[in-house]
């Protein structure tokens, strides 16, 4: 049985879903909020220890304002009414991502980072403006700067994801299959699971499906 540690996961199928039963993508958004909460105590249930949630890329400022400040408003209400709960649950939030929101946003952000700082039981490492190549180009950079040797290792230093181990398994809801500029180099040796289902639909009954089937499989990571 494979050990699972990391799960990162691509909630796509929101806009989708508001428009089907609401008639409004924000709807889709707020249904998806629903979702992250049961999979957070799914992912407890399971004790894994890193969780990693791709909630805003750094292309959806291509977005309309109207949905982007709702998305965002949906953050901040679920930081202010969550966050010590989470805290008393002994789970750490993390951003990564490059912090470029509004300053109350940005100070809420920083706020539950650092409330939550010492917790073990599990990380909730949230992509905020996350893109993937933008990362690799930045920790490149920031090595020359150093004048750190060219390494795997130096490289891992410099990533968002610095200390935070790669993840076992990607999962992609809403029937679409691409990566979106998520964790290109942390996916290396990932298994990919993608998921018919949108992402307000998919339940704890899919996630462990999903779980039990990684659980069965072969990893090989290049040897035979
Ligand atoms: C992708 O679906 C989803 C997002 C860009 C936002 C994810 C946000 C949530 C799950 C809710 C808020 C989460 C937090 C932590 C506050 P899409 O809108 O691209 O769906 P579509 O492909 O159907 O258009």
């Amino acid at each position: 049985m494979n050990p699972i540690n990391h799960v990162a996961i691509i909630m796509d199928g929101n806009g989708r879903w508001g428009l089907k039963h609401k008639n409004s993508r924000n709807a889709g958004h707020k249904e998806g909020l629903k979702t992250v909460e049961k999979i957070i105590k799914e992912t407890i249930k399971n004790k894994i220890k890193y969780l990693t949630l791709y909630a805003f890329s750094t292309e959806n400022w291509k977005r309309p304002k109207k949905e982007i400040n709702y998305l965002f408003d949906l953050l901040e209400v679920f930081l202010k009414s969550k966050i010590d709960d989470l805290n008393k649950q002994n789970i750490r939030l993390k951003i990564i991502g490059f912090k470029k929101f509004s300053k109350k946003l940005n100070k809420l952000l920083e706020l539950s980072e650092k409330k939550t700082f010492k917790n073990k039981k599990l990380q909730i490492n949230l992509a905020l403006n996350y893109g993937s190549k933008f990362e690799i180009v930045n920790a490149f950079k920031n090595l020359c700067k150093n004048n750190d040797k060219i390494n795997l290792k130096n490289m891992n230093k410099y990533l968002l994801t610095k200390n935070i181990p790669d993840p076992d398994m990607l999962i992609r809801t809403g029937n679409t299959k691409r990566l979106s500029n998520f964790l290109l180099w942390q996916l290396a040796y990932s298994e990919i699971y993608f998921e018919k289902k949108l992402w307000p639909d998919f339940n704890e009954k899919d996630y462990n499906k999903i779980l039990n089937k990684f659980k069965k499989i072969k990893r090989n990571f290049g040897k035979i």
